[in-house]
């Protein structure tokens, strides 16, 4: 039997709530979800766009890509199918998506698994454990991205050096812009009661790495002697990647992303991501060519590593994920799930 029907509306709604647990750039959670009787609408969200970092809107688009698939994964574990059309609308290109509600076949225990996967996945910027994933493990994740639509490269060790060139070069040229220094300052001093942003206690410390992650507090004196030992030895990196760069593809992008993003969960690994050397066109230009070999165009560069010892999913700082509006926080169990017939 299938689960009890429950008012559509009420289970898209509460889909959409527990979407927001999807990370987004600088935790911006750019999206708006209008919930109607039958169907619900994503629209990403302009005020809450990075203007200077993404002007674009590609690190947007993503972000709202992962919060569409976070929200097909919370209506399968409510055993219900979702229907989803992308740009519905051509007149109105901030409407992303709409998921209509299909038939209730039951949850499958996979899509419990992605679900419960969801609830607990964040982002890990600290440095990895010196144990490498396992080239099945990549592989899966690489298989992940294309059945959520993109495509994920794993980086040769002949190419780790470019990409530590790319984040590097991007690094320079970004903090020498007043207006992208603002808006990490911004998103950086909202406290955790704002339910948005990045708290301190979700930022590591400085450590000196083979590829460098996101300097969020460019100003600080970092303390590290001239020639340290570098952490993340045994990371592998990855660029998410698709064959357009273009709002429709960004959107199957992030979606891609979210798939990945759980699979990360299910094989105990961790995860951070980098967006900066997409973000400049230099650099970005690099990567495209001399990493992905023209195959397509870079949306995402992601670190990939066995997480360090300590509490990777616990409350404590840094491994912890970063907050998220009370008002919007999801229960701990699937919605209404139900078995397979
Ligand atoms: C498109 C995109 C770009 C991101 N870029 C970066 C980045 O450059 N550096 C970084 O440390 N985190 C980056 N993040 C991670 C976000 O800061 C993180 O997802 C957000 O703070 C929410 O935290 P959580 O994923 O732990 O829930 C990015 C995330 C997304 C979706």
């Amino acid at each position: 039997m299938a689960g009890q029907a429950r008012d559509p509306q009420s289970i898209l709604r509460e889909a959409a709530a527990i979407a927001s647990l999807a990370p987004s750039i600088h935790n911006t959670q750019p999206w708006q979800w209008l919930v109607h009787e039958r169907d619900t609408e994503l629209y990403a969200d302009r005020t809450r766009q990075l203007t200077a970092t993404d002007p674009d809107g590609r690190s947007l688009t993503l972000s709202c890509g992962v919060a569409l698939q976070h929200a097909q994964v919370a209506l399968r574990a409510a055993g219900y199918l979702p229907d989803v059309l992308r740009l519905p609308d051509p007149d109105d290109e901030d409407l992303l998506a709409r998921i209509t509600l299909g038939g209730a076949t039951g949850a499958s225990a996979e899509d419990t698994r992605d679900y419960q996967s969801m609830l607990i996945r964040h982002m890990d910027r600290r440095p990895f454990a010196d144990r490498a994933p396992s080239d099945e493990a990549l592989q899966e994740l690489a298989a992940a991205a294309d059945a959520g639509g993109a495509h994920l490269h794993l980086v040769r060790p002949d190419q780790v050096t470019t990409v530590t060139m790319a984040v590097s070069q991007a690094a320079e040229v970004e903090q020498s812009e007043p207006a992208y220094r603002r808006e990490l300052h911004d998103w950086t001093h909202r406290g955790v009661d704002s339910g948005e942003g990045l708290p301190a206690g979700v930022l590591p410390e400085p450590a000196a790495r083979r590829v460098p992650i996101r300097e969020f507090d460019p100003d600080r004196d970092t303390g590290l002697p001239d020639e340290p030992e570098l952490a993340d030895r045994y990371a592998r990196y990855a660029v998410l990647f698709g064959d357009r760069d273009d709002p429709a593809h960004w959107l199957r992008g992030g979606e891609a992303l979210g798939a990945v993003l759980l699979s990360v969960v299910r094989l105990d690994l961790a995860v951070s991501p980098y967006s900066d050397p997409i973000e400049v066109l230099a650099t970005r230009q690099l990567i495209a060519r001399e990493v992905l070999s023209g195959l397509g165009a870079p949306y995402l560069v992601l670190r990939l590593g066995s997480p360090a010892r300590s509490s990777r999913r616990g409350p404590g700082p840094p491994g912890a994920r970063s907050p998220r509006p009370s008002s919007r926080s999801p229960g701990t169990e699937p919605l209404s799930p139900g078995p397979r017939d």
